[in-house]
């Protein structure tokens, strides 16, 4: 790339790189498909059986994208715009056929990646680790026990988020789902001013929501659809994601509804990234387990169910005074490694 073009590309905003990568796409394939992302453009009234009527109860319950019909269930559809399942079915059948949601080839796959845009930690170390960054399209889990600056990473990444993409941020606003009443907008202010950022913009484009238990962030989540796209949401955290669920589900006899819950939860997480090209990050607590003999005796809480989800796992030990160690554990296209940053009052930074 010349400089002239480097400058152009860094002047440009997120839809005109989109723009330019689907042109890029001529290149590969003869005969590309539609990207079905960002929930496309087309009106949802042009699917079978959706009239304007029953098109303007989908938008306000939050279903106005094709892609957020695409991959609902036909009950959810049919109760929400008052539709027998028959119908919602084909409409679900006509979104996924508009978004091309079958197979693809492995070239394609390649190519979607494209699209996917890594947000900077603050640490260029870590940043290394993860291959250039967290990845939109995905939820990233960081684990770690308290005080193992969970919390602070997820303030950090709020900033960050908020930065030209040229900068390693994502040109977009966040969603901030606090279940610990511990988000606070004066550590937003101290970071913004180490990087000589407005911090009442910066504020503003942060949207947080406390949830009271377990239901309440489900619902949370639930509603993230109805401003994603009107916000420009491009993060979205949970802090923490288990807190809730591990106090409301006590005892054995609750566990099989708990993992229920949390796994349709993790999935409407799942759905916000790939629709809007965002970033999820979760928190979770750790455990210890008294039946390890060798090595690291903690576990980061959830099951499997919440071990299946996340695409990244960092898991966060603390080290000698604000320095902390990152691990990567299990990401399925990077090895799995250390190093080690520090929080200092301006924020994460490398060691
Ligand atoms: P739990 O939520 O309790 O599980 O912990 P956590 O992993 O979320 O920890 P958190 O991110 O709250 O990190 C706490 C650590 O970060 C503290 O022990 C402090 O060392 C550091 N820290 C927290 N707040 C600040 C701050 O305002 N300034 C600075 N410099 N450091 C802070
Ligand atoms: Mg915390």
């Amino acid at each position: 790339m010349t400089g002239k073009e480097k400058e152009k590309e860094e002047e440009m905003t997120i839809p005109q790189i989109e723009e330019i990568e689907e042109e890029k796409e001529t290149e590969y394939d003869p005969e590309p498909e539609p990207e079905p992302v960002e929930g496309s453009e087309q009106d949802i009234e042009e699917l079978p059986g959706i009239g304007p009527k029953t098109a303007e109860k989908l938008k306000e319950a939050g279903y106005g994208a094709l892609m957020n019909i695409a991959t609902a269930s036909a009950s959810e559809i049919a109760a929400v715009a008052d539709v027998g399942e028959g119908t919602a079915s084909k409409a679900i059948m006509a979104a996924r056929g508009a978004l091309h949601m079958g197979y693809e080839t492995g070239l394609q796959a390649l190519e979607n990646r494209k699209k996917i845009l890594k947000l900077t930690t603050g640490s260029k170390e870590l940043d290394k680790l993860l291959g250039g960054g967290l990845e939109t399209c995905s939820i990233t889990e960081c684990y770690g026990a308290f005080g193992s600056a969970k919390t602070q990473i997820a303030h950090q990444l709020a900033v960050n988020a908020q930065l030209p993409i040229d900068e390693g941020g994502l040109n977009g606003a966040v969603l901030y789902i606090d279940t610990e009443h511990t988000f606070r907008p004066e550590r937003i202010m101290e970071m913004c001013n180490a990087k000589g950022l407005d911090h009442k913009k910066i504020l503003a484009n942060i949207h947080v929501g406390r949830a009271y238990n377990s239901d309440h962030q489900i619902l949370l989540a639930d509603k993230a659809k109805d401003i994603m796209k009107e916000k420009n949401i491009k993060l979205v955290i949970v802090d923490s994601l288990m807190s809730h669920f591990r106090a409301d589900y006590i005892g054995r006899g609750s566990l099989a509804g708990r993992q229920q819950k949390l796994n349709q939860h993790l999935h409407v997480l799942q759905k916000l990234a790939d629709t809007y090209n965002a970033l999820v990050y979760i928190t979770n607590q750790v455990m210890s387990k008294p039946d390890m003999l060798f090595g690291d005796p903690t576990a980061a809480v959830g099951g499997h169910v919440l071990h299946h989800a996340a695409t990244f796992r960092i898991y966060l030990r603390k080290s000698k005074g604000d320095t902390r160690i990152c691990k990567l554990v299990d990401s399925p296209n990077l090895p799995d490694g250390e190093t080690v940053l520090r929080i200092t009052p301006d924020g994460v930074i490398d060691r």
